[in-house]
């Protein structure tokens, strides 16, 4: 299997970035267009950013693809997402195999069609030997969902004598969580001038470094993820230390 051709940094990337794709209407809305030539431009975005994390090293790239709350837009706009996003598992399956891209899935996905459903688990099961990025799509996703989930199978687990709450400490609650074994969250990145993570991951964000850029998703490339990683190496993380102590 090929794997995709490292470009070395000059910083240590982050392992973990998730990205909140936001600004798709406003970029279709600013050209006279219809919102799903927005999210239509947006997978450019995406194709893009995905080559490029694959490149410099990035472990783990999230994508907040569709919220929990995105249920509630209109019917046509929710339909042609889900639509793209099958293309977009059928277009990049070659090259994500090509690339030893890992395709992960998180979310409710009992609310997704049983066509979408099935051809998530065939993706994922695809790629599941890559070696390469893990490329984990949030679909029908909310981080207090996510939560909320892990609280109900502690309590069964609990309830049927297999875990002692006193042994419930912050690794075995995530343990728990849709990104069990994964590492939090170390860059999260949101486009369109919004300054809120609007329930994203929110137990893996806790010392996320947070990068926002007026750029709207669809104009988001290889250059401003460049911008993204260079604010990031300024950044110093404490995790709740002091200076003093990060220089013992
Ligand atoms: C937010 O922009 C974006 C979304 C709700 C959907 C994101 C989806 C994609 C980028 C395409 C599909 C993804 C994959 C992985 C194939 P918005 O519509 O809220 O923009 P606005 O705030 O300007 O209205």
């Amino acid at each position: 299997m090929r794997q995709s051709t490292l470009e070395p940094e000059a910083n240590n990337v982050p392992a973990h970035v998730a990205i909140i794709m936001d600004g798709n209407g406003r970029w279709a809305r600013q050209r006279g267009l219809p919102r799903i030539a927005g999210h239509q431009q947006g997978v450019e975005s995406v194709t893009e950013v995905v080559d490029a994390c694959a490149r410099k090293g990035v472990c783990y790239l999230s994508l907040f693809a569709f919220s929990s709350e995105n249920w509630g837009r209109p019917r046509q706009e929710v339909d042609a997402l889900m639509l793209l996003l099958l293309d977009y598992l059928t277009s990049q399956r070659q090259k994500m195999l090509e690339n030893g891209i890992r395709l992960r899935v998180i979310g409710d996905l009992s609310r997704m069609t049983q066509g979408v459903q099935q051809a998530l688990v065939e993706a994922v099961q695809a790629t599941s030997a890559g070696k390469g990025l893990t490329l984990v799509l949030a679909l029908s996703y909310g981080g207090r969902d996510e939560i909320l989930r892990a609280v109900r199978r502690i309590v069964m687990q609990v309830q049927g004598g297999k875990l002692d709450p006193d042994r419930l400490d912050a690794d075995a609650f995530a343990a728990f969580l849709d990104l069990a074994d994964m590492p939090p969250a170390d860059l999260m990145i949101r486009t369109s001038g919004e300054m809120r993570i609007s329930n994203f991951l929110l137990w893996q964000a806790a010392y996320t470094e947070l990068y926002f850029t007026e750029v709207l998703w669809p104009d988001f490339n290889l250059e401003e993820l460049n911008k993204a990683f260079a604010d990031y190496y300024q950044r110093r993380r404490r995790f709740g230390l002091t200076d003093e102590q990060l220089q013992l």
